[in-house]
């Protein structure tokens, strides 16, 4: 049956000079793949000469329709694929994977024209990005993102890369995709938990750069967590939009801009790392207390009211995302923040929130208030 217009994909721009590339938010509609994908091809050096895709997919997504119709879109375009699957899980975004996909690469005599197509979620956009950057000094990369966190957060950006055994993520490079084919379609297929953890990533985008867009969100929360699709679209486009926009003003993470991104992400992190092993608190889900906490600390400053932090932990509520980290050990936490990236002269830096869509880096917290904060939120709860 013939699409209307509505069902035509949305493109969201990512503006990046010769690495400028549009990212097509669909709901179904992969028959509209070829003719998006044809030109990104021959904007980019791959050209009409890529005769030749290697898909990467892990093993639960090896199992739904997409990296299949993405094999037959290919094929349309004259582009013979192989398809390469490694099992689900971060354990996956290593070297070791890495060397057995740059094997495959040679096995089938892959040249620089040959495209890499990664169709899954975070890992495998990290990894088949990571392989991109790197076999041959780089060859063209398709992202298919199918979870909630890797449409809205991880494929947008050009930051690829794997985790050494006891580092995460410190291995990669800057990689920018040819094109981005997100089907919001495939998100019916993920777990609830997954799609929260994905919310939380898109509520961080309301509160850092768009309070209309964090008020929509609460008008709209029952039909996101319905996953109608005109809501998941709506949603997804605006996140990319928003980071796209963050990306092409700080490509590199070199002017600091970028850094907004990181709310909910400094206490976040700490918790994932401290309380995050044994799956307590997925990458998500420790944003989400992240956020909440960071929004303490800004009251705290006077930076914020109290209200600011009451409607942040409503909505994450009604997403299902814990908003509390009583009962975790403060001491480990802040060692953990100690050693965050964004610290200067020996102060921990945090991005804060000054109001509704609007954050700012700052190292304004002592370490005192932090130890505070700290104290005070993983003590019991109130009654
Ligand atoms: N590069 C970046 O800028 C950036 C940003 C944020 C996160 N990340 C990385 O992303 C990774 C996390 O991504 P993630 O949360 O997508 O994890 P993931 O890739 O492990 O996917 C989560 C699970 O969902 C499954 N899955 C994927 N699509 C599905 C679908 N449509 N239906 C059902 N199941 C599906 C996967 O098989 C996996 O088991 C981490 O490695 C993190 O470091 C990177
Ligand atoms: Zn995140």
């Amino acid at each position: 049956m013939p699409r209307s217009l509505e069902d035509a994909p949305t493109t969201v721009p990512v503006r990046l000079g010769e690495r400028s590339y549009d990212i097509a938010v669909a709901d179904g509609g992969w028959d509209a793949l070829p003719a998006f994908l044809k030109p990104a091809l021959e904007r980019s050096w791959a050209g009409r000469g890529c005769l030749k895709a290697l898909i990467l997919t892990d093993d639960h997504v090896a199992k739904l329709p997409y990296p299949g119709l993405v094999a037959r879109a290919l094929g349309s375009l004259g582009i013979e694929a192989t398809t390469s699957v490694v099992p689900h899980g971060e354990a996956s975004k290593g070297l070791a994977t890495a060397a057995g996909l740059y094997e495959e690469l040679v096995a089938t005599a892959a040249d620089r024209h040959t495209l890499v197509v990664a169709v899954g979620g975070g890992v495998i956009g990290d990894l088949g990005g990571f392989v991109a950057a790197t076999f041959a000094r780089g060859l063209p990369l398709l992202m298919v993102p199918t979870t909630l966190l890797a449409q809205v957060d991880s494929s947008v950006g050009g930051k690829v890369g794997v985790n050494l055994p006891k580092v995460k993520n410190i291995v990669g490079s800057f990689h920018q995709p040819i094109a981005v084919w997100i089907d919001v379609a495939s998100l019916n297929d993920l777990p609830d938990r997954e799609l929260r953890c994905g919310l939380a990533e898109v509520v961080k985008y309301g509160v850092i750069l768009d309070a209309a867009f964090f008020d929509s969100l609460e008008a709209d929360a029952e039909a996101i967590l319905g996953r109608r699709p005109e809501s998941l679209r709506r949603i997804v486009a605006r996140s990319c939009e928003l980071k796209a926009d963050v990306v092409s003003k700080d490509e590199r993470e070199e002017t600091g801009l970028r850094a907004v991104l990181n709310f909910g992400h400094t206490i976040g992190h700490a918790v994932e790392a401290t309380a995050g092993y044994g799956g307590a608190f997925q990458h998500g889900e420790a944003v989400a207390v992240g956020m909440v906490a960071e929004s303490r600390l800004a009251e705290r400053l006077g930076w914020v009211g109290r209200d600011f932090t009451t409607r942040l932990t409503r909505l994450l509520d009604r997403f299902g995302l814990p908003t509390s980290i009583a009962g975790l050990d403060p001491g480990p936490l802040l060692e953990s923040m100690a050693r965050d990236k964004k610290n200067q002269g020996g102060r921990i830096r945090l991005v804060l929130p000054r109001r509704m869509g609007h954050v700012e880096l700052t190292d304004a917290a002592e370490t005192a208030d932090l130890k505070n904060l700290l104290d005070d939120l993983c003590g019991p709860a109130p009654l």
